[in-house]
């Protein structure tokens, strides 16, 4: 059995104040339900509050990103030990902003990958494809080599540290949301991409979460898709009552 997982990736969103009443509506809302993992990503300024304040509670905090590092002269950077030493033990990995906007590579990724096993943290590895890459029929390509150059360095027996997510860059922020069946065909297409890597046993243990304008109204149709596990949430994850809505749209 797969974990069924909601995490929301606040992004460079929210001061403490504001992360503070976020937390405080989402734990007003959150009704436990044992079956879905729920997991909240505040900026790094915020994530050991935000650890303190869930200390009591099943919502997970993971960071939105971490150097490749264990320490040095790196100005600005986070290392997978200072994340460990305030609780964090989840961190999200190559998203498409980070990909995009600050020129991470696979390679590099795939160092972050083993920085942040190394230090026995989860790692959420997101991938996707850019609109003129799916226009292109190009998609598979690109989301498999994401795979192959960032993450299949990874030992069997580290996989069950490893949470992917799809979000096609098209659909993030955009309101243009994959199809459900868009959503299940690549789903499936990087299930089956682990499985032949990896052998089925495995590859069926992993967790693969969509990302990419997932709204309430939207939620449940892609969640309820064979392959689909659950959703990374942007936009949607900063407003509590929606964050919750998508966290029970299994
Ligand atoms: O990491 C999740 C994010 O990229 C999706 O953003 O706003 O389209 O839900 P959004």
């Amino acid at each position: 059995m797969r974990d069924k997982i909601v995490a929301g990736n606040w992004k460079m969103n929210n001061d403490l104040a504001q992360t503070e009443d976020l937390l405080s509506n989402i734990k007003k809302l959150y009704k436990e339900n044992r079956e879905v993992r729920v997991i909240v990503a505040p900026a790094f300024t915020n994530l050991h509050h935000a650890f303190e304040s869930l200390r009591d509670s099943p919502i997970d905090v993971a960071a939105q990103n971490m150097n490749e590092h264990k320490e040095g002269a790196y100005t600005g950077e986070v290392s997978a030990q200072m994340l460990s030493s305030i609780g964090i033990k989840i961190v999200i990995l190559g998203h498409s902003e980070r990909r995009a906007i600050f020129n991470e590579t696979d390679a590099l990724l795939a160092k972050k990958v083993d920085a942040a096993l190394e230090n026995d943290m989860e790692v959420i590895f997101c991938c996707g494809e850019e609109l003129s890459e799916r226009k292109g029929e190009k998609h598979f390509e690109v989301v498999k080599s994401q795979l192959e150059n960032g993450l299949f360095h990874v030992a069997e027996g580290q996989w069950s540290k490893i949470v992917i997510a799809y979000e096609p860059v098209w659909a993030i922020g955009t309101g243009e949301t994959a199809s459900p069946e868009q959503a299940q065909e690549m789903h499936a297409f990087i299930r089956k991409t682990i499985a032949e890597k990896f052998g089925s046993e495995l590859a069926n243990k992993v967790a693969i979460l969509y990302g990419g304008s997932v709204k309430p109204a939207n939620a449940q149709e892609i969640f309820a898709k064979e392959d689909v596990d659950g959703g990374l949430i942007g936009g949607a994850s900063l407003k509590a009552e929606d964050f919750i809505a998508i966290a029970e749209a299994f």
